[in-house]
């Protein structure tokens, strides 16, 4: 007997950000009281960041985890106990361990599932994909909970404005399930381990110290530079995977780093930019949440619709990166 394949399919999306709003102007001032100089216009030109969500003292990756799995459960119409598979990808979570994922399976109610996080930056929630869908495929599980969830603004050094007008934090999920029909089509994973240095934060807890910089830092340009790179390579490639092109691609929801990287990317690509899910300006940069933040905006305000075809796109520290191509 043979049996029939199985893929993976989103079900439902559901996303959640922190209730206080942070604008430019707000940010600006509040710099200023420091002695250190922004402004609106110089943070909108050089990324088109308008505003972005900070946790209040109190609200973790997996208050925000939780809440947007809440939504996706509840999109897809299954009950949290129908969930045997959570990963959680973020870069800030609540304790060195247990992890974020076990925290949001008992905030759930759930009792059975395998829960784990998973640590690739900026690129941790393509990450996440592709390994719920290989233990779909593998027919290790069948009804995975994939979250990417980041509180960035608790490793931000707020006396460095080249980094911290630029991130903010949130949390999106899908509920990705077994299916006789994909779903995913193609994906792709990278890193280059040798660029670790140009977006890291490489402190660690050791003997009841935090040594080393438990900052966030970056070399803007190196990123900008080696993010539109390996970007477009990684879209044809999974594009060559499904033997599909360019034009077959209904929306592009990249990594919501800059909008200059997203308009060039589309620019280089030949994507009209109506294609591109833009939500940096409103979230500004969340990390391993943007993708799937992004992507539930754009499936709850009916831009994507059922049958359509999606990239999503990665990339972050590591330096890592990675493509997942789907039909929704
Ligand atoms: O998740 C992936 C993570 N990150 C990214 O994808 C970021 C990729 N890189 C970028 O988005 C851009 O490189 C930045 C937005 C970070 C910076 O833009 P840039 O056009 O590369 O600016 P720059 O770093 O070359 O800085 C230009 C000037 C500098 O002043 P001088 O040396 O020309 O006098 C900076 O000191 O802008 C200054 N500057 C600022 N001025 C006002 C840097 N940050 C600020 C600021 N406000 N917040």
């Amino acid at each position: 007997m043979t049996l029939a394949p199985t893929f993976s399919r989103i079900t439902g999306t559901g996303s959640a950000l922190p209730e206080r709003v942070v604008s430019n102007d707000d940010l600006a001032a509040d710099l200023a009281t420091r002695g250190i100089e922004t402004s609106h216009q110089w943070i909108v030109e050089r990324t088109g960041i308008l505003q972005r969500h900070i946790a209040e003292t109190g609200i973790n990756t997996s208050d925000l985890a939780t809440q947007a799995a809440q939504k996706a459960i509840e999109k897809a119409g299954i009950q949290a106990s129908d969930i045997d598979l959570i990963i959680v990808a973020t870069s800030t979570p609540d304790y060195i361990f247990p992890s974020t994922a076990c925290l949001v399976q008992a905030s759930l109610g759930n009792q059975t599932a395998a829960a784990f996080d998973l640590q690739a930056v900026c690129s941790g929630f393509v990450y996440a994909m592709v390994t719920a869908d290989s233990f779909i495929k593998a027919q290790r599980a069948r009804c995975a909970l994939v979250i990417g969830a980041e509180v960035f603004s608790r490793i931000l050094d707020w006396n460095d404005r080249g980094t911290c007008v630029l991130f903010g934090d949130g949390a999106g999920a899908v509920i990705l399930q077994a299916s006789a029909e994909p779903g995913i089509l193609a994906a792709g994973l990278h890193a280059d381990g040798r660029q670790q240095h140009i977006l890291c934060t490489a402190g660690q807890v050791s003997h009841g110290q935090v040594t080393g910089d438990p900052f966030l830092r970056m070399d803007g340009q190196a990123v900008f530079k080696q993010a539109v790179k390996v970007l477009e390579k990684s879209a044809l490639d999974v594009l060559a995977q499904a033997n599909m092109t360019v034009n077959d691609i209904d929306w592009l929801i990249p990594h919501q780093a800059n909008v200059r990287i997203l308009n060039f990317l589309a620019k280089k690509m030949g994507i009209h930019p109506d294609k591109l899910v833009v939500t940096l300006d409103s979230h500004a940069n969340t990390s391993a949440a943007s993708v799937p933040l992004a992507l539930d905006v754009a499936s709850r305000d009916g831009r994507i619709q059922p049958g359509q075809i999606v990239l999503l796109q990665g990339v972050g520290g590591g330096f890592t990166w990675g493509s997942v191509l789907l039909k929704v």
